[in-house]
């Protein structure tokens, strides 16, 4: 079946860029009588699956959506099993990421992360920053309008210490200010869980982008359920305002 679908994939019109809002880890559990934070550690297992699956395709960057900022006001257990699980991973997966090749990044307000998991990732950004197959970042404490706040406040201080003019504020400089700037824009973004929406994550970066939703809970995620979501986008037609006949 995982041959199958994969044999159909072009490899050469792959998305640059994969985003996912990985969603559904609470349902997970509910459904097996378990609590909450078990269906995060199992979300754990498909992180690693989903980021070896799309390295090995030629993915050049895959995002996960991981906590965003109003994730914080979930009870204050599951926050602080999030943030230890966070730490834990981070630490174990580390050989894996340089047995892959992969770089790992973040985006979102990391500063304000608890100082453990800071350090943790810094240190993981640090040791795999010359890998060079795929960027695997993570969307911590991450929401799109505190990066389009955040944003506005620099280009607001250009202006006012009269670096920049006003009417040179374009799309780029917007963009170029965003915690998202080292990334090219997600061709496709993915969500799972059976949620129609968007919760506050890549406003602007996904004015174009590609939306897969799929029912299959975060933790049943699997190399199968990626290459359908690859497969479906390679099926649709980007026509940026244009019309059908203007893209062929
Ligand atoms: C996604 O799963 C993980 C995070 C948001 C941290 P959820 O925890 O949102 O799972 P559901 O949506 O409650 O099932
Ligand atoms: C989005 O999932 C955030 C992450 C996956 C990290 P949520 O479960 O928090 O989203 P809502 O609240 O259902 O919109
Ligand atoms: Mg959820």
């Amino acid at each position: 079946m995982v041959e199958n679908i994969l044999d159909q994939i072009d490899v050469n019109k792959l998305p640059n860029h994969i985003a996912i809002i990985m969603d559904g880890n609470g349902r997970w559990a509910k459904k097996r009588s378990l609590p909450r934070v078990v269906g995060h550690e199992y979300g754990v297992k498909s992180v690693r699956l989903v980021a070896e699956t799309a390295a090995k395709l030629g993915v050049k960057h895959l995002t996960l959506y991981t906590f965003s900022k109003e994730n914080w006001n979930r009870p204050q257990l599951e926050v602080k099993a999030i943030m230890t699980l966070l730490v834990r991973t981070i630490r174990n997966e580390v050989k894996t990421l340089q047995k892959n090749n992969i770089r790992l990044k973040t985006i979102g307000d990391i500063d304000s992360l608890p100082a453990d998991a800071l350090r943790e990732l810094k240190e993981a950004m640090e040791l795999t920053k010359n890998n060079s197959r795929m960027d695997l970042i993570l969307a911590l404490n991450y929401s799109a309008r505190w990066d389009i706040i955040q944003a506005t406040k620099k280009i607001a201080t250009d202006v006012l210490n009269k670096t920049i003019d006003v009417n040179e504020i374009d799309e780029a400089m917007i963009s170029k200010n965003l915690s998202t700037s080292c990334l090219p824009e997600p061709e496709l973004l993915i969500r799972t869980s059976g949620e129609y929406r968007i919760s506050n994550f890549m406003l602007w970066e996904l004015a174009y982008g590609e939306f897969y939703f799929t029912d299959v809970f975060w933790p049943e995620f699997d190399q199968n359920a990626f290459y359908k979501a690859v497969l479906d986008y390679q099926k649709r037609e980007r026509r940026f305002g244009k019309t059908s006949e203007q893209v062929k």
